[in-house]
Formats: C-alpha cells, sequence, structure tokens
C-alpha cells in the first residue's frame, strides 16, 4: 500500500503541487502517491472529516482553505500560527493533524545566502502572501528598517500592529502614493501583491527603480508571467531581480522535508523548473 499525500483547495487545475511531488518521489523511488481533492466550499466540512479518518501522510492546503483548515488541526506550529494561514499537514501516527507554513521559508529559499546584507526592506501588499514575507523574515534576524506599503494603509497598520505584539518590532507603513513621494533605497523591494499577474500582465503595484539602489534585489512573488512588468522594469534598470518560481518550488520541497525527511537535490530542483517553465 502505498503513502497516501493530497493537495486541497478550490480550484485546483493550476495547481503545480500534484507534478512536484509525483516527480519527487519517484526520484528517492519512494511507494506514494499525491492526489488533488478539489473541495467545493459547501462540502469542506464534511470532506475534511472524511479526509482526517483515512490514513493519510500529509497534504497541502492551498486558496481558499489556507485560514479554514486551522480549526480542524491538533497542532500548530508557531511560525504558522504568526501568519494565520497553513499550506502543509503532516498526519502524526496516532491519526492527529500539525500544521505548518512553507511559504515563508520557500520565500527565503533564493535570498538565503544573501540575507545577512540585507538591512533594509520594502514589502508591498498586506494580505497573507505578504503576512508569510514579514514572519519569515524577521524569523531569521532583525533588519534597521522593514516599510510595508500597501493599497490600503489601514490593512498595512493592522498588520504592524500584529508584528509589534508577536515579535516586538517596529515595521513602518505607508499608502503607495505616500512612498512614491518621498524615494528612498531598500535594499530588498518585494511584491506580494496580485498586481501584474496572469490576466492583469502590464500593470505594476509600484516602481521599483526609484525605490532602489545599485545592488538592491527586486523580487516578485508571482511566477506566471515569468517576467512581470514590476520585474521587467527592474531589470532594465540594471537590477537584481527574482520571481516566485524558486519559492513555489521551495515550499514544496520544504513540506515534502517535513513529511519525509529529505532533501531535493538541486538536479531535481533544475528538472522541477524546466518542467514547470514549460507549461
Ligand atoms: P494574498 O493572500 O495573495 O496576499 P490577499 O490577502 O487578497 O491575497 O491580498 C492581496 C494584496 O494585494 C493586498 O495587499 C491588496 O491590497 P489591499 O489590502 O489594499 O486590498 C493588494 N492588491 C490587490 N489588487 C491590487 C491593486 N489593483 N492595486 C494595488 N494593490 C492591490
Amino acid at each position: 500500500m502505498p503513502d497516501l499525500y493530497g493537495i486541497i483547495g478550490y480550484p485546483l487545475k493550476h495547481s503545480f503541487s500534484p507534478e512536484m511531488h509525483t516527480l519527487a518521489f519517484a526520484r528517492f523511488n519512494m511507494d506514494a502517491v499525491y492526489e488533488a481533492y478539489e473541495i467545493e466550499p459547501s462540502a469542506f466540512q464534511q470532506r475534511i472529516a472524511a479526509l482526517k479518518s483515512e490514513p493519510y501522510k500529509g497534504f497541502n492546503v492551498t486558496v481558499p482553505y489556507k485560514q479554514a483548515i486551522i480549526p480542524y488541526l491538533d497542532d500548530l506550529q508557531v511560525t504558522a500560527r504568526k501568519i494565520g494561514a497553513v499550506n502543509t499537514i503532516v498526519q502524526t501516527d496516532d491519526g492527529g493533524w500539525r500544521g505548518y507554513n512553507t511559504d515563508y521559508a520557500g520565500f527565503l529559499a533564493p535570498i538565503r545566502e544573501r540575507l545577512s546584507q540585507i538591512n533594509s526592506v520594502l514589502i508591498i501588499g498586506a494580505g497573507g502572501a505578504a503576512r508569510a514575507v514579514v514572519f519569515g523574515l524577521l524569523q531569521r534576524r532583525s533588519y534597521e528598517r522593514v516599510v510595508l506599503v500597501n493599497r490600503s494603509k489601514d490593512r498595512a497598520g493592522q498588520l504592524a500592529e500584529e508584528v509589534y505584539r508577536e515579535e516586538a518590532k517596529n515595521i513602518e507603513v505607508h499608502g503607495l502614493s505616500e512612498i512614491t513621494q518621498r524615494p528612498d533605497a531598500f535594499d530588498l523591494v518585494v511584491n506580494t501583491t496580485s498586481v501584474g499577474m496572469h490576466g492583469h500582465e502590464g500593470q505594476i503595484p509600484l516602481d521599483a527603480v526609484p525605490l532602489s539602489h545599485a545592488t538592491t534585489i527586486v523580487y516578485d512573488l508571482i511566477y506566471n508571467p515569468a517576467k512581470t512588468a514590476f520585474l521587467q522594469r527592474a531589470e532594465q534598470a540594471g537590477l537584481t531581480i527574482l520571481n516566485g518560481l524558486p519559492m513555489l518550488i521551495g515550499q514544496a520541497a520544504e513540506s515534502f522535508y517535513l513529511w519525509r525527511r529529505k532533501r531535493w537535490p538541486q538536479t531535481l530542483v533544475n528538472d522541477m523548473r524546466k518542467r514547470l517553465l514549460r507549461t
């Protein structure tokens, strides 16, 4: 009997998780299957109860259930609690569900080596993705300056208050128009909003160039398109750019590690990158 894994979300047509984990299980010669469980919101409670009674080893959880799953867990890892979202479940031997968030580790993966040189960070957005970014960054170390900029300044303010309560660290808050009026240079500029995503190509949340210096990293969590207008503009100005593909693979690798205690080798990561770029 193979070990059973799956992803819970709605819709799931465009999820890359089944492909990534199936490839990884094959590469490690593990007898395991990974299925997509597309669950309509009206059936959520009943389907989760049914899955919980089965001998699964683990799950990924994606939109729109990363928060909704929390009441069904028996245990919640501390960073997942702070972020307020779970994307990975490990089923323990007694059938309990322990929730984790691996999005923040995926976010950190491509900048890990450069993190010690980053002293100032500008984060655009204040939604779920921004929460993973801000708590992920602060979990590693302190920074001279962390700035949150969001269309709705109130929402950014609420997140800053939560960060202060959890981490006792001050972060600055601005509205989108305010930050453009006072150009300043940051070591890392991150777009966590959906602006510029497939279907909205060409739009940018904010021009990162006036907020950068020669060695600024401009990071967009979007991976489709691979190069958003936000990144194109930064690249044209000679800045270092990063898209969301390494984060996508990184969060999956981290889930896999929680389930199987195996790290994905670089060759596997490279193969995945090639496959995902083809689709
Ligand atoms: P996610 O979980 O992907 O972060 P979310 O919680 O809905 O999704 O948050 C979306 C983020 O993108 C928010 O910061 C949102 O700004 P508001 O808080 O002001 O809504 C931002 N966003 C979405 N569409 C935007 C747009 N057209 N212009 C600027 N910001 C936008």
